[in-house]
């Protein structure tokens, strides 16, 4: 194996460019060149590479977002594309591929996989939605921002006496909801993962309320409905009650990442080239009991459910039914 390429693809999460870093410096290690591949699979189709070098991910390590830029390219999902990407790959003498994403950049690698070129994935989503996975690149960052911004709304909640619904990120799971609400000491957490009933969630806000709190947190994943919705409901159960929603949004893709992700990150992105050059393909980097471990990619994404912490999301419920 003389070079390889890399890209990243979907929504950015921070901690990719450590990723990145990790592939670049382990493959020079290894005496393996590698080239970057600019938005995604999109670049791929187009020819859009650049040879990496050291230089390239310096001091990239602690920047938020991807130096290599991401795209979203549903055209991927047909075959025309995938053969024109293994040609632009088979011209450039590109020998396996690492891709940088979530799921639905994990079914473009297994497409390429299927033609026949070889590829390892890492995942990458601040959604921490794989299945197999405990831990995806992104996701501490994410929950960290989140958990930071609910302490500030905190404060001008209680300054109020106010009750704040804040809605956080993941698509259909909600990982940053149960971490972040867990972290903030929240009310209640809503999550897609797990029935809820309003006029349950309004005794536990107004009990804490009688115990002395002086102001409530609730945060809702966006999975579940939006928080305007939300409020509107909260209010047919307790329509005195002062209420307020915030929608966090994209403040949680950005920003310099955590430790957690800069080192989980690059050790995912070292072992790729290692397995590469094991021979290993069609498998993905991850982490369970906090050590490396690998997945089948095919596999991961026949299965409907990622990890989901049940045990957080109770501990929850204990601590606020008052
Ligand atoms: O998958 C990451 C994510 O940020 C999700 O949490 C969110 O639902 C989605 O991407 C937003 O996508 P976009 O940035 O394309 O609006």
């Amino acid at each position: 194996m003389k070079r390889i390429a890399v890209l990243t693809s979907g929504g950015d999460a921070p901690g990719m460019n450590a990723a990145i870093r990790g592939v670049v410096d382990q493959a020079a290690h290894h005496g393996i060149e590698v080239f970057g591949v600019f938005y995604g699979y999109k670049g791929l189709v187009e020819g859009d590479f650049r040879k990496l070098t050291i230089e390239d991910c310096q001091d990239k390590i602690r920047r938020g977002g991807t130096f290599l830029y991401s795209a979203r390219y549903p055209e991927f999902k047909e075959e025309a594309y995938q053969l024109k990407a293994v040609e632009q790959m088979k011209s450039n003498e590109i020998d396996a591929l690492i891709v940088i994403g979530g799921d639905g950049t994990f079914n473009g690698a297994l497409q390429l996989q299927k033609v026949g070129f070889p590829i390892i994935g890492i995942p990458g989503t601040i959604d921490n939605d794989i299945p197999g996975t405990e831990y995806t690149i992104g996701f501490d960052t994410a929950t960290n921002v989140a958990l930071e911004e609910i302490d500030r709304i905190s404060d001008t909640a209680a300054s109020h006496n106010r009750t704040f619904v804040v809605e956080v990120m993941g698509r259909h799971a909600g990982d940053i909801a149960t971490w972040a609400g867990v972290a903030s000491g929240a009310d209640s957490i809503i999550i897609p993962e797990a029935d809820f009933d309003m006029e349950d969630v309004v005794r536990r806000v107004n009990n804490g309320r009688k115990s002395g709190k002086d102001h409530s947190i609730i945060v809702l994943a966006e999975g579940v409905m939006g928080v305007n919705e939300f409020v509107r409901n909260f209010k047919l159960v307790d329509p005195e009650h002062s209420i307020r929603g915030v929608t966090l949004a994209h403040i949680q893709r950005g920003g310099s990442p955590t430790a957690r992700d800069r080192v989980f990150a690059t050790l995912m992105g070292a072992k790729a080239v290692d397995a590469l050059l094991n021979g290993q393909n069609g498998i993905y980097m991850g982490i369970r009991g906090e050590q490396l471990a690998t997945f089948d990619i095919a596999e991961t994404l026949q299965e409907k459910s990622h990890i989901v912490r049940h045990d957080l999301y109770q501990l929850n419920l204990d601590l606020t039914d008052k």
